[in-house]
């Protein structure tokens, strides 16, 4: 898929490092415990099974498929689930992955729904989050790199549908 993007932002070798961070980090925090990673279909995908690869815990996963629906530029905070967990989280640990955190309302909406569930916690990990617009409710407990407001696309991140099999996130041409 040569030429069909402007600029690398982030190459493949600054992503399995900072992934191979992010899972070390995770292991010490949640030592002894069992966390169950939740993943945020479809952007998640190449990330997830590299961080649960970088986790040396005994975790278990599960997915949620969710549609935000746009209000002009922005998402609007209405969005809608179209797969929920598959297995209940009452009492458990709880990860939430996301692959990138623009304006935050999304999550704001899936941890409002998976605290219904009573979990012992919830925690977020994104690969990416757009420093200078987010409106998270809830804190950002790890994050890989923070980025410039501008689309991005790759490693399972779409424009359209398309570029998630990039191995490296690069901004998408105007
Ligand atoms: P939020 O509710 O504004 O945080 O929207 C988050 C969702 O919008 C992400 O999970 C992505 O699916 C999508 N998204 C936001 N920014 C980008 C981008 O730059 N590239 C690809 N998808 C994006
Ligand atoms: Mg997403």
């Amino acid at each position: 898929m040569k030429g069909v993007y402007s600029d690398i932002l982030i190459t493949d070798i600054h992503l399995r490092e900072r992934i191979q961070e992010m899972g070390e980090m995770i292991t010490k925090d949640y030592k002894d415990e069992r966390p169950v990673m939740i993943g945020a279909l479809k952007g998640c995908f190449i990330f997830m099974a590299d961080l649960v690869r970088a986790i040396n815990l005994p975790v278990t996963v599960d997915f949620m498929e969710i549609s935000s629906y746009e209000n002009e530029k922005e998402s609007s905070g209405i969005v809608k689930i179209l797969k929920d967990v598959k297995y209940s989280i009452q009492g458990k640990h709880v990860l939430l992955v996301e692959d990138i955190i623009d304006t935050g309302l999304t999550l704001n909406h899936v941890i409002d729904h998976l605290k219904l569930q009573k979990p012992a916690s919830i925690k977020i990990v994104s690969l990416l989050v757009k420093a200078e617009k987010h409106k998270m409710k809830y804190p950002i407990d790890y994050f890989g790199f923070e980025i410039e407001d501008r689309f991005v696309v790759g490693y399972g991140l779409d424009y359209q549908g398309y570029y998630r099999n990039l191995e490296c996130v690069a901004v998408i041409e105007e």
